[in-house]
């Protein structure tokens, strides 16, 4: 057998993992990303689901641009774009399809569901014991009024829209006649107790970015306003999350199934920790700015480790 000079046979090095980066578009957390993965030794190539197709007669059945023959060693959902019910199912199903071919989705597509629908969300971490506001959620206009009617007499509701994010259309109900009509709400009421705290003329909650089961970075947001979200206008804040939040947080996660998740957390007024909600595809470059991790790494290493332990395993990819 030839021998380098040193006397030691080289061997080839392994091959880059694959991962498949699941995003719309080339934003700060694709590239970041990208970066992570490159220096964690994978390749990220950048996946469009609309750009993707179900072709029963390809070996796989399906058609990923960029992964001619073979699935990725992984695929990590950074985010999905909206569209109709249709168009969404079919990006969903794609994401079920690759992990019934023994593809690791993080986070998987049962995942995403049960997070973007904040029904389901509520559902579960009430179904887990975890504490969450109390929550109703309804089609039906004549008992989303009798809810108020009841509720009201107690403290405020919150009205959010049920795939809502960063804040949006949330609104206070303090009466049934603040209750918007069903186009409004896509036809469905989800309201909330609120559960907001005014301490020194504003408002805050905590973010907790679980990652394989460990919390690795975490803020508190201030606003003046009672939606503290960073795109709102909530400012980040650098904080030690303490245990019961850690705790929560942690279970929030493994309630709803999700690797990664993004656990909004309050003190309510019985200075008691509670779930808000789980976000599936939480963005972080907020969080970014008040850690002092590189939560891209982080997330890029984890990864990395997780498939190279499967592959010891010998779990099929
Ligand atoms: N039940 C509630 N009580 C008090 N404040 C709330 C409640 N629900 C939401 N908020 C505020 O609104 C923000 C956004 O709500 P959230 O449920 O996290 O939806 P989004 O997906 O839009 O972030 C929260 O971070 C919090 O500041
Ligand atoms: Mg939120």
């Amino acid at each position: 057998m030839p021998h380098s000079p040193d006397g030691i046979a080289r061997r080839a090095a392994p091959p880059a993992l694959r991962i498949a980066l699941v995003s719309d578009r080339l934003d700060w957390h694709a590239r970041e990303l990208i970066k992570a993965l490159a220096a964690a030794g994978a390749h990220a190539t950048l996946l469009r689901l609309e750009d993707c197709r179900f072709e029963t007669g390809h070996p796989h059945g399906l058609h990923l641009p960029g992964f001619a023959e073979h699935l990725p060693d992984a695929v990590f959902v950074r985010c999905l774009s909206g569209g109709s019910f249709e168009a969404v199912t079919v990006r969903l199903g794609l994401l079920h399809a690759l992990r019934e071919s023994g593809v690791p989705v993080i986070n998987d597509a049962r995942a995403i569901e049960r997070c973007v629908d904040k029904s389901m969300t509520s559902f579960l971490l009430a179904r887990a014991g975890i504490r969450n506001p109390a929550t109703w959620v309804t089609e039906q206009p004549a008992v989303a009024r009798r809810i108020i009617e009841r509720e009201a007499a107690n403290g405020p509701l919150v009205l959010k829209p049920l795939f809502g994010s960063q804040g949006r259309n949330l609104r206070l109900i303090t009466s049934p006649a603040d209750l918007p009509d069903l186009n409004a709400v896509a036809g469905v009421y989800y309201l909330q107790r609120f559960a907001g705290v005014e301490r020194d003329g504003g408002f805050r909650d905590f973010r907790l970015l679980v990652w394989q089961g460990n919390v690795i970075a975490a803020m508190m947001r201030h606003a003046p306003h009672w939606i503290t979200n960073v795109k709102r206008g909530g400012r980040p804040v650098a904080v030690v999350a303490d245990h019961a939040m850690h705790e929560l947080a942690l279970r929030a996660a493994a309630a709803v199934g999700a690797d990664l998740a993004g656990v909004d957390i309050l003190y309510d007024a019985h200075d008691q920790p509670t779930v808000l909600e789980v976000n599936s595809m939480p963005a972080w470059s907020g969080l970014q700015t008040v850690t002092n991790i590189n939560i891209a790494s982080v997330i890029a290493s984890g990864l990395r480790d997780a498939l190279a332990s499967r592959l010891v395993q010998g779990v099929p990819g």
